[in-house]
């Protein structure tokens, strides 16, 4: 897989869908209240903000989630230093990002800030009064095996899995685990059978819970803590 940006189209010029994956890229009912239940609740976030804190995502996209992310920690106004550390195999050109994260007014100040300093790739950003961003552009099955720091917390927010089983996989799974802090979480909107089994192989323990909108279930996995 070489570096290639994302295929898109738009339903009601408002959500993007991958024309690749042939998968909206967020609710098309709401993102935003969706990203705040399945990525945000589901991670025990943002009680969980405290002192430094590292989360990991499979699949950036538009950004939605890191935004959401962003404004609750602003908010939570806690010591520490937030990670957003991001593994995506397709970045999005920055002008679809823009007509994508329009329809946010609730993050349009951290948005700005994110356009403006949007470069795929770039490494480790520290983005102004806000999170150290790292955008690792590749395939994450090779990607997230290759990092060098573990995860607080995952999001697991990959395309469906019928239509993306690449980021589902038991072998992608044992390596979010491993790079998963003692006492760390991992969240979904998925409640595969399959998902959560190689979740489990990876060494999290696994529920399933209500999900968000229409899905009746999600799924919220947590590491042991250190003995
Ligand atoms: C559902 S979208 C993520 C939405 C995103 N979190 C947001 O806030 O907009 C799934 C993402 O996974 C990426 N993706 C698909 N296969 C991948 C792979 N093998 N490695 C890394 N990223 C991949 C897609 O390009 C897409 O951006």
């Amino acid at each position: 897989m070489t570096n290639q940006t994302a295929d898109l189209d738009w339903r009601d010029g408002r959500v993007p869908i991958s024309t690749q994956f042939d998968d909206p890229y967020y609710s098309l009912d709401n993102g935003l209240a969706e990203t705040r239940h399945v990525f945000l609740d589901g991670n025990d976030l943002p009680a969980r903000f405290v002192g430094d804190f590292q989360i990991a995502e499979l699949g950036f996209g538009t950004g939605l989630n890191l935004l959401v992310t962003w404004a609750l920690w602003d908010q939570a106004g806690r010591p520490g230093r937030l990670k957003f550390t991001s593994f995506e195999a397709f970045p999005m050109e920055v002008e679809d990002m823009r007509t994508a994260l329009k329809h946010f007014p609730e993050v349009a100040e951290f948005a700005a800030c994110l356009l403006a300093h949007w470069v795929p790739g770039a490494g480790p950003t520290q983005l102004p009064d806000g999170p150290i961003l790292d955008v690792i552009i590749g395939d994450a099955r090779q990607t997230v095996p290759a990092w060098d720091n573990a995860a607080d917390a995952w999001f697991l927010d990959g395309f469906s899995p019928a239509k993306n089983p690449e980021l589902w996989g038991t072998d992608l799974m044992r390596a979010v685990g491993e790079h998963t802090r003692p006492g760390g979480t991992a969240a979904t909107y998925s409640a595969a059978g399959h998902v959560r089994q190689s979740l489990a192989l990876a060494g999290f323990t696994v529920n399933r819970t209500p999900g968000f909108g229409r899905k009746r279930h999600m799924t919220q996995a947590r590491m042991p803590n250190a003995e």
